[in-house]
């Protein structure tokens, strides 16, 4: 037996389980300390009332023998991707098709498990500072060698500059907006530059949107279909997980277009394929919640804690710049991305954050060599936590 060499071509340990060792071993000598952790974008609030009856009503339903029910349909049921057409596409003037829709564990597990329908030697264009996974499931794949990065700078406002004619194709580009880490957004006109580079070099782009519900200005888009031509170049991924606080339930949704069609073949047929073999769905309970939060009642109560989670980034970003730090962010995204003062790498400015005011951030370098000089906060703990955080840091580092 072999083991697949391409796992050692990864860091030793992905970056917040590294973040979260390190935290542990700092309570662990330091019992006494008073920890903060604005780090991993974990969700604090409790899920909404909608869903929680939605699934109070679920389990109810899967102990009685006339209601009970087994596997669910591969793609999920149809009550809840009608409810995600009608709501996230259809009421937003987007035409897609209920059979585009895959319902799954969460945007973590597509963005990692799509890679499976495509060649390995695609070239593939992945942001750096990025979400490290869609790094390391390709190095995971085999396609190591062959990673464009797109270093991303605060002068260009963090959108990677779109390939010159002269550079090698992208086969396969990651975008993420909002964007994790830096808490970018890109403009209509933006992303309409990628859907056309990618249409003319018959490419495909995995557009993440995990964080599309922290968009309130009208122009920034919330679904790469909102820009025309997306349809033939495009697979969204979607995440209940910051949305409506699924991080511990699991379950998202990824569209693949039956436009999308490569080597005479369509992407969707792919990923059916791909998802009927190796994932048996959602669990009909969470399935019951995710439904739930498509009314008016659920959209009321799932923007009360999105506001709320704003609101933080909002005063951390604030709160950072009132004590003399340069921030990213914090604004149609719940994280700040922090420049860190000059003298200190990502990695040694965590340290001294957690020495200093016990607040446990995220090292910029941990999403990239373009990372370094930066740290991220989150705005996904409570208030009192997230304005006691501000004071110490502001109290330490304030200029
Ligand atoms: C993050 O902190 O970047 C996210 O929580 C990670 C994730 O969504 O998997």
């Amino acid at each position: 037996m072999k083991i697949n060499k391409n796992f050692l071509d990864l860091e030793a340990s992905y970056l917040f389980s590294t973040v979260n060792k390190k935290t542990r071993e700092f309570i662990a000598s330091h019992p006494s300390a008073d920890v903060i952790k604005l780090s991993i974008g974990d969700v604090t609030k409790p899920i909404c009332p909608v869903v929680i009856d939605a699934m109070h009503k679920a389990v109810d339903e899967m102990a009685d023998a006339k209601t009970f029910r087994g596997y669910p349909p591969e793609q999920g049921y149809d009550f809840v991707r009608e409810k995600i057409l009608e709501w996230d596409y259809t009421k937003r003037g987007i035409d897609m098709k209920l059979d585009e829709i895959f319902l799954s564990d969460g945007a973590k597990s597509d963005c990692g498990n799509i890679g499976d329908i495509f060649a390995t030697d695609n070239t593939v264009a992945i942001c750096d500072p990025v979400y490290p996974v869609y790094i390391d499931t390709n190095i995971m794949n085999g396609r190591k060698n062959n990673i464009i990065i797109m270093p991303c700078s605060a002068e260009t406002g963090f959108l990677p500059e779109i390939p010159s004619d002269d550079a090698p194709v992208a086969d396969i580009i990651y975008l993420c907006f909002p964007n994790n880490p830096t808490g970018a957004v890109a403009p209509k006109s933006y992303l309409k530059k990628w859907v056309d580079y990618a249409n003319a070099h018959h490419s495909v782009i995995l557009f993440d949107s995990a964080y599309e519900a922290f968009v309130t200005e009208p122009d920034v888009p919330k679904s790469i279909y909102e820009i025309e031509g997306a349809k033939t170049c495009a697979i969204e991924l979607r995440s209940f997980s910051k949305t409506a606080g699924f991080t511990g339930l699991r379950c998202g949704y990824t569209v693949v277009p039956h436009e999308l069609v490569f080597d005479g073949t369509e992407l969707n047929a792919l990923w059916m394929r791909r998802q009927s073999t190796k994932f048996n769905g959602v669990s009909y309970i969470t399935q019951c919640g995710a439904a739930a939060i498509y009314s008016e009642e659920g959209q009321k109560q799932i923007q009360e804690n999105l506001s709320f989670y704003r609101e933080n980034a909002r005063l951390i970003f604030e709160g950072v710049t009132a004590a003399g730090f340069k921030a990213f962010g914090g604004k149609n995204s719940p994280y700040v991305w922090l420049q860190i003062p000059e003298g200190y790498t990502s990695w040694s400015f965590f340290d001294e954050l957690l020495e200093k005011c016990q607040v446990v951030g995220t090292p910029g370098s941990g999403f990239g060599q373009k990372g370094e000089g930066y740290l991220r906060l989150t705005g996904f703990g409570s208030r009192e936590r997230t304005i006691e955080a501000i004071e110490r840091i502001k109290a330490s580092f304030g200029r």
